[in-house]
């Protein structure tokens, strides 16, 4: 199969590298072309690393290197089964340019978007035969995140998106079908990952080394939401934020907060920038946690409740499978389980009840449970040990 992919940056270089691996032929276009070339020496540098660590022959690794074809002009396209794009999140732009590929590609070219935070939607509307458009959401690094978010727009003919699945699968990875909403599975599931754990800190509940103490060492996650925060970039995970609070109609569930848009207009961008919620300057000493374990218990309990609310709500709107739901929050932000797991685990009344809690103490609607969470306590469910939690209302 021949594979197009646009833009050569973060995302377009590591995507043509897993597609070269599959044996695919890429051609690799960008517009700039010391893009290109920055494209083709990350992606040597990356096959080189994996033969020194016997991950790869040196054969295999020149000969995926030769699969991939560095060109300038979308004419070199024309001969493409799927094309994919990894340019600016600029909706005009995107449109604009596959208006151009439409022009060059055959009419059973499949065409693709790595949108975060655009609606497969409006990019395939621009197209002249929206059916065969789809977005294929790969995770950074996308050679070494395993998950792909699949994601048929209203326009995408039937079928389409089992072919994809089938066919990501192919490339070694672990692809979940998720509907057209904002954030899809994982950005709209984890907000509440770092909004509640901002929240418990502008109250004063709990320091910011506390809450990252009680997420990782009593619940297990690998990194706490601040140093998370700080290591993706707040000019990235704000701007994520604010996109899906204003995608979402201004759900407050989803509203950002002053904290964290503060240290983006500081330019306190995190670790990148030497300093964001902690500082990252040579000797600076970073604070300890209190290692309060009622109070870390509490904090976990309130952020991960927020979390199992928000991936109950993705399964009632069927935004995904509650397979792909487990999967998506488990391979691609690499929480240490299933949010419907923990669910179970921790009994569905529990989080209810924390949840509940919440709401009754501030009256607001981000602390509003599911009506899936009310109904699976009410009929004394669980959303994985007793098959099916949603048929039996
Ligand atoms: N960075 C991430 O963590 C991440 C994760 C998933 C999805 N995405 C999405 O992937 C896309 C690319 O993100 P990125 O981080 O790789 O960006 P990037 O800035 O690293 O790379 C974008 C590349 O596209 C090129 N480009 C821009 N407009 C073009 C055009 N009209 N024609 C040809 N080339 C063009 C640029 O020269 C640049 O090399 C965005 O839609 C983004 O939302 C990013």
């Amino acid at each position: 199969m021949i594979i197009g992919i646009i833009g050569s940056g973060a995302m377009g270089a590591g995507i043509a590298q897993v597609v070269a691996t599959a044996g695919h032929t890429v051609r690799l276009l960008d517009q700039d072309a010391e893009a290109l070339q920055r494209a083709g020496t990350a992606i040597q540098a990356s096959l080189h690393k994996l033969a020194e660590k016997g991950k790869l022959t040196s054969a295999t690794a020149e000969a995926i290197f030769a699969n991939l074809h560095f060109t300038q002009a979308v004419a070199d396209f024309a001969d493409c089964e799927l094309v994919l794009e990894a340019i600016v999140e600029d909706l005009a732009v995107k449109q604009q340019l596959f208006r151009e590929v439409e022009l060059i590609v055959s009419a059973n070219c499949t065409l693709a978007s790595n949108t975060s935070s655009l609606s497969i939607a409006s990019i395939a509307a621009a197209c002249q035969r929206p059916g065969r458009f789809i977005g294929i959401h790969f995770f950074n690094p996308a050679p070494i995140m395993q998950l792909v978010e699949v994601i048929p727009a209203v326009q995408t003919r039937a079928g389409l998106a089992e072919e994809v699945r089938d066919l990501v699968q192919g490339w070694g990875k672990l692809p979940v079908l998720t509907k057209d909403t904002p954030g899809f599975i994982v950005n709209r599931v984890a907000r509440p990952f770092y909004g509640e754990a901002i929240r418990i800190l502008e109250e004063g509940i709990a320091d910011m080394a506390t809450i990252d103490w009680a997420v990782t060492e009593l619940g297990g996650f690998r990194m706490g939401p601040f140093a998370l925060m700080d290591f993706i970039g707040h000019d990235v995970n704000y701007r994520v934020t604010e996109s899906v609070f204003a995608s979402f109609f201004y759900d407050p569930r989803f509203k950002p907060s002053f904290t964290q848009k503060r240290l983006f207009e500081a330019g306190y961008y995190g670790r990148k920038s030497g300093r964001g919620f902690y500082d990252y300057a040579a000797g600076a000493v970073l604070p300890e946690p209190s290692r309060d374990e009622i109070l870390g218990r509490a904090v976990l309990h309130r952020v991960v409740a927020m979390l199992i609310n928000e991936a109950v709500d993705a399964l009632a709107l069927n935004v995904a499978s509650k397979e792909d739901l487990e999967l998506a929050m488990t391979k691609g932000v690499n929480y240490p389980k299933g949010l419907l797991a923990w669910a179970d685990e921790w009994g569905p009344a529990n989080v209810l009840t924390t949840l509940d809690d919440l709401y009754n103490e501030y009256r607001e609607d981000r602390y509003r449970a599911s009506p899936l969470l009310r109904r699976v306590v009410r009929n004394n469910q669980y959303f994985l040990q007793h098959e099916p939690a949603t048929s039996q209302q």
